[in-house]
């Protein structure tokens, strides 16, 4: 059998270890390499194609995470059988090409690193999903009675509206204007919460071929979404200066630029938010164009401290960008309840989209979140959990001050559950992420959030889950692992 080897594009954005990666899973999954084949061993790979040997590690890794090939001892790395078994995870099926982006997403997603077997958690900095020990469980079943009691079957069925209940409409947008005072019920559709409003979006605005800008970090759920999609990224940097408006220039006279993504409060996964003259600056370079934006407001309402500054929305004067909302972050995320802002011109097409998708959102969810707001139960939760939030933002700046060595820097976000610590160097994120680990600590590696999954200089650190004393800790593990990095060439490991 004659090696078969890749070539690779230096040019391209994709990194290596994709590349060599996906070639051999073309290889495998259009019959040049079959069952049993040994894949060339890694110094040849390395050798021929100039690239590290960790790099070849990391594209067999991803490979055997996809279930395509395992690496054994004495026979090398070799092709497993893919069966018609359809019980089994490698077998061999008929695919679009967004079911197998899908697919190939959710087995290499990667997250924070587990802890050691056996290991006490200090402190749990990764999850963002809110704490599932603060949800009002008795008023949301107070909810539910409520609205059985008082709608009875009518709620069981279809709700009849696509757009969403016209009364929970009428109440969202009084949330909404908390961001934008112009927010009526008539600009809302109704979404089963922000993940669905943001494929929306992209089925409404986006064909495969398309590129959809956004920043080089972004929501790690985003980059899947693209790419399932059949979507091109660019990524433009966001930094402590807001966002990179040159790059961003640069990246509006790409060809076939569809849409604009962005997250302009409370950043995922920087947790940073553009102030007004920033969003002014931003969306007078994005009017010149004639591109949609979406603005993902998925934590709103979570702001601690200061003004809200207008929506990117509200500064739009060609009415071409939408705002997502959720009540996943605030609330719970079980609802499956977001709300997407947006003129009449947008709207429609986007809900005649969403009557494809789910036909609508459930009416019961619907009819029992207008009980729960009715009721104030969500005004008395909310307050008590930005409370709580605001003493965890505080605590994770003092222990920063305390803990942390020089070299570091960390976000001091107004707001959201979401901060960002930085080292100097790229890699050193990831690395620090595996070290505190070691030690008790998660966070979430940086590089999960790069569009191009690049070494990353920074964690992210989630305030969901820690209550002060534990941040406290958790932020004292992290200077201390930071501070070992720092002092010596710890080598990055490739990352899966
Ligand atoms: C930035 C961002 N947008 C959207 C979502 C999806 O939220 P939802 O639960 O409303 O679908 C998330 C979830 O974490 C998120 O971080």
């Amino acid at each position: 059998m004659t090696t078969l080897l890749p070539e690779l594009d230096r040019t391209a954005p994709s990194p290596l270890a994709a590349q060599i990666a996906g070639f051999y899973s073309r290889a495998i999954t259009d019959g040049r390499m079959r069952a049993g084949d040994r894949l060339p061993p890694i110094r040849t790979i390395a050798d021929a194609c100039e690239v590290t040997r960790a790099t070849v590690q990391d594209a067999y890794r991803k490979l055997a995470a996809q279930g395509l090939i395992e690496g054994t001892v004495g026979r090398g790395t070799v092709v497993l059988a893919r069966t018609d078994d359809p019980n089994d995870a490698n077998a061999a099926r008929p695919l679009s090409p967004y079911a197998e982006a899908a697919l190939l997403r959710s087995q290499e997603m990667p997250g924070a690193p587990p802890l050691p077997p056996g290991r006490a958690l200090v402190a749990n900095l990764a999850e963002l999903a809110p704490d599932g020990a603060r949800f009002p469980v008795a008023e949301w079943g107070a909810a539910m009675d409520a609205v059985l009691q008082q709608r009875g079957a009518s709620v069981l069925g279809y709700g009849g509206a696509t757009n969403g209940l016209p009364e929970l409409r009428e109440l969202l947008a009084a949330r909404s204007r908390e961001i934008d005072a112009q927010i009526t019920a008539d600009d809302l559709l109704v979404t089963a919460g922000a993940q669905q409003a943001l494929d929306l979006v992209l089925r409404t605005f986006c064909a495969p071929g398309d590129t959809v800008v956004l920043t080089s970090q972004s929501y790690h759920q985003m980059h899947g979404l693209l790419r399932a999609h059949g979507l091109q990224s660019i990524g433009v940097p966001f930094t402590a200066d807001g966002i990179d408006l040159d790059a961003l220039d640069r990246a509006l006279r790409r060809p076939r630029v569809r849409l604009v993504y962005l997250m302009p409060t409370f950043h995922n996964p920087t947790g940073r938010s553009l102030d007004e003259p920033q969003r002014r600056a931003l969306m007078a370079k994005i009017a010149r164009t004639g591109v949609p934006v979406v603005e993902d407001e998925y934590q709103f309402s979570l702001r601690v401290r200061g003004e809200a500054p207008p929506t990117l929305r509200s500064l739009d004067p060609r009415g071409l960008t939408v705002t997502v909302f959720t009540a996943s972050k605030d609330l719970f995320p079980a609802l499956r309840i977001g709300w997407i802002a947006g003129g009449k011109y947008l709207l429609q097409p986007m809900t005649a989209v969403k009557r494809f998708m789910d036909l609508e959102t459930s009416a019961l969810l619907q009819g029992a979140l207008v009980e729960f707001l009715r009721a104030g139960h969500f005004d008395r939760y909310l307050a008590a959990l930005r409370i709580e939030l605001r003493a965890r933002h505080d605590a994770l700046q003092i222990a920063a001050r305390k803990h942390l060595p020089p070299e570091c820097t960390m976000t001091a976000p107004d707001g959201g559950y979401v901060a960002w610590l930085e080292l100097p160097k790229p890699g050193q994120g990831d690395r620090l992420a595996e070290l505190a680990a070691e030690r008790g600590v998660r966070v979430v590696p940086g590089r999960v959030f790069d569009l191009h999954g690049a070494p990353s200089r920074g964690v992210r650190l989630s305030l969901t889950r820690s209550d002060r004393s534990e941040i406290d800790a958790g932020l004292a593990v992290l200077g201390a692992c930071a501070r070992e990095l720092l002092a010596g060439p710890v080598a990055a490991r490739p990352f899966l």
